[in-house]
């Protein structure tokens, strides 16, 4: 193991266990040095044998983006904090493993008729969305996504902004299906804030992405729920009104390969499914909008602000693209 990646004796360094390994990169190659710049940039080091492993994948990232790049498609992709990870490595990392009864979602949410504007963007009706946060290597998104929608939802409602505890519910909603770093669901988050009574606040119960066992202290609780939204499955517009009218929303879909390596446009893929049971990772849809004709979802994930647009990206809206109305919710908070 070494410490900081010493740029100027990389090289020497590197010779035995490239050549040793007919590897198709060659010493001082251009993918070589990219790799280390990266490796600097996001204070990565490895061991010898992994860091001719990590590379190898990099090298493979790079081309397939080039490769979509070159391609007409509606997003971009580009080098990101996953770079140095398979599509594999990062699912067991990020991604739940299993199905979280998405679909038993019994819906309370009654769709009105619009019409409705043709974008909205809470990020720009004033502070009313916190910042990007960073989920780390625990598959927490949903304790993510649960905290955004009831910030804006207290900030919309009182213009407060509170940052709310991740660990409290990767640690306590257990008995409301929720299962820590191997997922869970928002509406059930939520549920679980409500019958609780209360969520601490991130410095009263800061994050550590790895189960834990609850500490939660109902004196030191800042938010409540009095209510939780279920939108019907499948039906998106019924999404665009709780957007338009109420506040962002909280939902589920279907992460592919493709979708690891995204930089910035509209996301759209044919390789993710539709349904319900194959949603993966849930985040929080903060407005929508309309590009060139296509319409698009405005998303917060919780990747950290250097992945994506600052921390966000855009999916294309009005086909459940990737299953993504497939559990929609958010909160009433109780203030
Ligand atoms: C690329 O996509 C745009 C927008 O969908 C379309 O207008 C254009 O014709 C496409 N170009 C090619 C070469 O396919
Ligand atoms: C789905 O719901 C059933 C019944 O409530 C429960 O037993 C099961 O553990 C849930 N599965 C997950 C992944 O939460
Ligand atoms: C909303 O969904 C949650 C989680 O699936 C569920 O516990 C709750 O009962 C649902 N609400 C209504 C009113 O059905």
């Amino acid at each position: 193991m070494w410490a900081v990646l010493p740029l100027l004796c990389a090289g020497a360094w590197l010779l035995g266990p490239l050549a040793r390994g007919a590897a198709s990169l060659s010493l001082g190659s251009p993918e070589t040095f990219r790799f280390k710049s990266w490796m600097q940039q996001h204070q990565k080091t490895y061991s010898t044998e992994e860091y001719r492993h990590r590379l190898q994948t990099f090298a493979s990232n790079q081309r397939k983006i080039k490769e979509h790049n070159a391609r007409n498609h509606t997003f971009k992709m580009g080098i990101n904090p996953f770079s140095d990870m398979t599509f594999a490595e990062f699912k067991r990392r990020f991604l739940w493993s299993e199905p979280q009864n998405c679909s038993a979602t019994k819906s309370n949410y009654l769709r009105g008729t619009g019409p409705y504007p043709t974008s909205v963007d809470w990020r720009k009706k004033g502070r009313f969305v916190s910042p990007v946060k960073n989920q780390g290597g625990c598959g927490s998104c949903w304790t993510f996504s649960t905290t955004g929608a009831l910030e804006s939802a207290i900030a919309i409602k009182t213009g407060k902004m509170l940052s709310l505890s991740e660990q409290q519910l990767v640690d306590c909603a257990q008995n409301f299906n929720n299962h820590g770093c191997q997922g869970g669901l928002p509406s059930q988050a939520f549920e679980y804030i409500r019958y609780n009574k209360g969520i601490m606040g991130e410095d009263s119960y800061p994050y550590e992405g790895k189960d834990g066992n609850c500490k939660f202290q109902p004196g030191k609780a800042i938010a409540f729920v009095k209510d939780v939204a279920n939108i019907t499955l499948n039906d998106e517009a019924a999404m665009v009104e709780a957007v338009a009218l109420y506040n962002p929303v909280s939902f589920a879909f279907e992460v592919t390969s493709d979708f690891m390596l995204y930089r910035k446009g509209i996301y759209s893929s044919t390789s993710c499914h539709k349904t319900p049971d194959k949603v993966n990772h849930a985040v929080l849809a903060v407005g929508y909008g309309e590009q060139n004709g296509k319409p698009y979802w405005i998303v917060k994930n919780s990747w950290g602000p250097s992945w994506g647009m600052n921390g966000y990206f855009l999916i294309e809206r009005g086909k459940n693209m990737c299953g993504l109305a497939a559990c929609a919710s958010y909160p009433i908070p109780q203030v």
